[in-house]
Formats: structure tokens, sequence, C-alpha cells
């Protein structure tokens, strides 16, 4: 439990906000656990290149990329569509992109939350102009009414709509540290 319930002036905005947990750390390693058994079984004959989408990602990436028992290489990329803001500004940036070779490797890549699909559709169709084998997603969070431009590979928790932080996830680049995940509620 976080002793940071309510949100301080330094969030402008969401300042008196409430942060309501949505999903404690137990349940988030126990989770983690069964997408890592899921994953080692999948990609058991293959080497896959696990790709973490910064920031977002680093946490729940670490977490899951420990519970593998499989060879994998890792890399990451760097995308923006959110402006400091809690909604979506409806285009993707890249900002650091892969520095290995994808070509003919099996792709996974790491995100922390899906919600309009928009960023896994540029990243998507990224990896894929580089000829890769495969290219699937798993994400910690996918909110309820996410419709994906495709189906999304493996999903850990499904959220209400409403904008959610911790575990990596940021309101303005913080709160990233708290261990379990919170929903932002105004007064
Ligand atoms: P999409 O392109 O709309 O699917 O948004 C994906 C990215 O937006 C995620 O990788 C997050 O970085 C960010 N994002 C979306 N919803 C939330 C949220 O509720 N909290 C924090 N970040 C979010
Ligand atoms: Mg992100």
């Amino acid at each position: 439990m976080s002793d940071r319930l309510i949100l301080g002036k330094e969030f402008g905005e969401f300042a008196g906000s409430k942060l309501v947990e949505l999903i404690s750390e137990e349940t988030i390693k126990n989770r983690i656990i069964e997408l890592g058994k899921q994953i080692s079984e999948d990609y058991k004959e293959s080497v896959p290149i696990i790709i973490g989408v910064l920031n977002g990602s680093f946490i729940f990436f670490a977490d899951l990329f420990r519970e593998l028992d499989i060879d994998a290489e890792v890399d990451f990329i760097k995308i923006s569509s959110y402006q400091n803001k809690t909604q979506t500004s409806g285009t993707v940036r890249l900002l650091k992109d892969i520095s290995c070779d994808v070509s003919e490797r099996d792709v996974l890549v790491v995100e922390d939350i899906i919600d309009t699909g928009l960023s896994m559709k540029f990243l998507k169709h990224r990896l894929e102009e580089c000829n890769t084998k495969s290219v699937k997603f798993v994400t910690l969070l996918t909110k309820d009414y996410t419709s994906p431009p495709e189906p999304i590979d493996y999903i850990g928790f499904t959220v209400p709509d409403k904008f959610v932080i911790g575990y990596g996830l940021d309101l303005a680049q913080k709160l990233r540290n708290l261990k379990a995940i919170y929903s932002l509620e105004q007064e």
C-alpha cells in the first residue's frame, strides 16, 4: 500500500486526486509467473528477441524476463503518444529505435498498457518492415473498451477505462515506482 494516496500540488490539475488500488503487488507477481510459463512454452523452439517499449514497460519487462526459462535476447524501443497528459495525442513518434537485427527473428513486444491500440499498430508496422519472422505482443494491461488493430497475444489484466498509474505507468513522468496499479479518481 502506498502512503501517498492523495496527490499533492506538484500534480497541477490532478492535485487532490485519489489513488485507488486496482491490482495489488502480489496479484501482479502471480500473473507474471503465469505469463512467463505460457510464453516460455510458446517460444521453446525459438530464441526470440524481447523488445521493451520505453518508458512504461521497464518494470514489467524486467519482472517478466526473469520468469522466462528460454534463451532470449533483449532490446528496447522508445515511442511517445502521450504528452505529459492523460489523453493520447493521436500521433506516435519514434524517440529511440531498436538497435538489433530483427530480420527472420521471432519478436515479442512488451507493453505496459494497450489503450487505443495506436502504439501497437505503429510498432507492428515498424517491426514488420524489418522482415521479422513473427511479431507478437504481451501487455500487462488493456482497458476494457480497447479494440486493438489485431488481437493481443498475451494480456495480464483488463482494467476499467480509467487512467491508471504505478508499476512503471506514469502520470506526467511520476509515480512509476509505486508497486501496485492504481486508478486516479478525481474527488
Ligand atoms: P495507445 O497507443 O493508446 O494504445 O497507448 C499506449 C501508451 O499510452 C501506453 O504504452 C502508455 O504509455 C500510455 N497510456 C495509455 N493509457 C495509460 C494510462 O491509463 N496510464 C498511463 N499511461 C497510459
Ligand atoms: Mg508506453
